[in-house]
């Protein structure tokens, strides 16, 4: 059967695929975040998950704002990288898996979690930098990705709670898939940050340190983080965390093996978090 081993928290912003894409990522203000990244690469390699599930949010480069779709869950074979007007990133394809997705998805849906479909869809940074972050530049992404897409960038976003339980499901419906995969799920977005407005470049360090304290141990805690709440303490894109929360959500038993949490990194602060998963 399909087992989750492994749980990866991430920050995706962009500014680290551009320093990876153009081979400034030991420069040196790029040095002190990719050098925390190394143990997390030496890791996973080790890990060597067959399947990610990939958390992340699209911003408004595969789907228009017209259609808000709050998750969308990919069935394809292979994904792009989205072109997100500079070109898009030189990066290898991403390899689905579209029978164990299709699987995933009908157990979500019969689980009453209401899931959009995506047959074809482009990956924007919000994919591909967790990728870079955890396996470098390589020739060919060393395993297969379902992209589990969330609505994190038009109000309603869904809460921490919803997320939190739809990693619950998630685990279930891994848990049913007979072939025997070891599956790693990658929960990504940024820390506390703002883009916009009067206090653009706000970051919290508190917060993001409370956030990474409570994930392993104390996960019911941050699901009772409201939309006010992150946007008052995280700023106006900190609700990209609720993605960490279905990663957190599909772990059983989770065990912290690593950390790295660097400020700042473009407008944000660089976090991750590694964890192994005793139950499995
Ligand atoms: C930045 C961070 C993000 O999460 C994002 O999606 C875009 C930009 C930033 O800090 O520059
Ligand atoms: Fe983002």
């Amino acid at each position: 059967m399909a087992k989750i081993v492994a749980g990866v928290g991430t920050s995706h912003v962009p500014a680290i695929g551009a320093a990876s894409d153009h081979a400034k990522d030991r420069n040196e203000y790029f040095k002190p975040l990719f050098d925390g990244y190394d143990p997390a690469r030496e890791w996973i390699s080790k890990v060597n998950p067959d399947v990610v599930i990939l958390v992340y949010n699209d911003h408004a480069c595969a789907f228009s704002v017209e259609v808000v779709n709050t998750f969308v869950l990919g069935v394809a074979e292979k994904y792009e990288p989205a072109d997100e007007g500079y070109g898009p990133r030189p990066v290898p394809h991403i390899e689905g898996h579209a029978d164990f997705a299709s699987h995933i998805n009908e157990c979500l849906i019969f689980d009453e979690f209401d899931i959009a479909i995506a047959n074809e869809m482009a990956v924007d940074h919000g994919g591909t930098v967790p990728l870079t972050v955890m396996y470098d530049r390589p020739e060919s992404w060393p395993c297969k990705v379902i992209p589990l897409c969330v609505n994190v960038i038009k109000y309603p976003q869904p809460t921490g709670l919803r997320c939190y339980k739809l990693g619950k499901a998630l685990r279930k419906a891994v848990e049913s898939y007979p072939e025997d995969l070891r599956v790693a799920v990658f929960g990504t977005g940024g820390m506390s940050h703002q883009l916009q407005g009067e206090r653009a470049g706000f970051v919290n360090q508190e917060f993001d340190l409370m956030f990474l304290d409570n994930l392993q141990d104390n996960p019911e805690a941050l699901t009772k983080i409201d939309h006010n709440e992150y946007l008052r303490d995280a700023g106006s894109e900190g609700i990209e965390l609720i993605m960490w929360l279905i990663m957190r959500g599909a772990m059983e038993n989770p065990k912290e093996v690593y950390r790295h949490y660097h400020v700042p990194v473009s407008n944000t602060a660089g976090g991750l978090i590694c964890f192994e998963d005793e139950a499995a």
